[in-house]
């Protein structure tokens, strides 16, 4: 009798994590102890730069090696978060060994062989995987979670979006940055930035990543705009989006307009939403209390609230919100794990 060839491939794997000494690396590392995820082995890799550094990982010290073309043998989930090179470079390297890779970077995320994961969001599209699977920019899992639960219920026609991103979004050096031009502020001291372009003490500015000379979107915006349309399985929904960057460590927060099929009572998208996995509620008028970064991190939930109609909108199709969700959680290492738990055979 043929069997139908199943995704669920692994079982208790050897695992690895390229940009083990990163910002999202610490909480791929964080992710797989609370979550007791079955690890055989971990292997953590990185640059040269950090090959003998020592991390912990459930109270046992492991040291870091450099990744390289031998670094893959016996290893059976290869966690990517390191930058797009690295993965280009290594993640064929790994699949090649007989590892599945989920990769954080932007390397395979419109690869149409990769599927673009958001498990609560998509799951079906992972039935599909080749080996590489590509974890979404971490905006665009932020949004698609508070948004996926409405279209499927009331039909998506646009979204208009403003970003308030985080410094974990450019890695532990800009989170490093964030805390050190902070302290020579307060001191009265200059700070030359290294990291990011602008002074980000006390600074709001347009997202780091470069701009697009003829349509003025950054690549940020770009990605945003391409992988949520992969993401919510609709090629043509028309998105705008500002991202801009604020002196946040980890935590985005996202204003979201989105124009429904037909108008809809901001009490039933609230009770939508209630419903939704992952999601959680935080609305309360009365006392002013939304959702806000330093809530949102640390823990994996998108928070959603200031639910109401879009005075905007004469035609009463949409809905306006404000979301907040942990950058290297949901947005990076937490989406990551939970692929790779969707692949442990039961
Ligand atoms: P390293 O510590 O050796 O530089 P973040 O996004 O927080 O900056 O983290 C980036 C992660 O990617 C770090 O673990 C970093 O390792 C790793 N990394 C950067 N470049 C490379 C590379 N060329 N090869 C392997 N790992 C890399």
């Amino acid at each position: 009798m043929l069997t139908q060839p199943s995704y669920r491939s692994l079982r208790n794997p050897v695992v690895a994590i390229v940009g083990a000494t990163g910002a999202v690396g610490a909480e791929l590392i964080r992710c797989l102890e609370d979550r007791d995820f079955p690890v055989q082995g971990l292997r953590l890799l990185a640059s040269a730069r950090s090959a003998g550094k020592v991390l912990q990982y459930r109270g046992q010290d492991l040291m870091v090696g450099e990744v390289g073309p031998d670094s893959f043998k016996g290893v059976q989930l290869a966690l990517f978060a390191a930058d797009s090179d690295t993965s280009r470079k290594y993640a064929p390297v790994a699949q090649a060994a007989g590892a599945v890779v989920v990769d954080n970077s932007s390397a395979f995320r419109m690869d149409l062989d990769c599927p673009l994961v958001v498990p609560e969001v998509n799951l079906e599209t992972l039935a599909n995987h080749r080996g590489v699977i590509a974890n979404p920019n971490c905006t665009a899992i932020i949004l698609c979670m508070a948004v996926a639960p409405l279209q499927r219920r009331f039909g998506l026609r646009r979204l208009q979006v403003a970003t308030y991103q985080a410094a974990s979004g450019a890695g532990q050096p800009a989170m490093d940055e964030l805390v050190a031009s902070t302290q020579a502020y307060l001191e009265g001291r200059e700070y030359k930035p290294q990291v990011l372009p602008h002074p980000y003490a006390f600074n709001v500015f347009s997202h780091n990543d470069t701009v697009d000379l003829q349509s003025g979107y950054n690549g940020e915006e770009l990605k945003v705009i391409a992988e949520t349309r992969r993401i919510l399985s609709s090629g043509a929904l028309p998105i705008g989006v500002t991202c801009v960057r604020v002196p946040v460590l980890r935590a985005h927060t996202i204003a979201v307009t989105a124009e429904l099929d037909a108008p809809v009572p901001p009490a039933a998208v609230r009770e939508c939403l209630e419903e939704a996995m992952g999601v959680r509620i935080v609305d309360d008028r009365e006392r002013n209390y939304f959702p806000m970064p330093i809530e949102a991190q640390g823990q994996g939930d998108v928070l959603v609230g200031r639910i109401r109609r879009d005075l905007g909108d004469p035609s009463g199709r949409s809905v306006a919100m404000l979301l907040a969700g942990d950058q290297l959680l949901k947005g990076a290492a937490l989406n990551a794990v939970q692929i790779a738990e969707q692949l442990l055979v039961a």
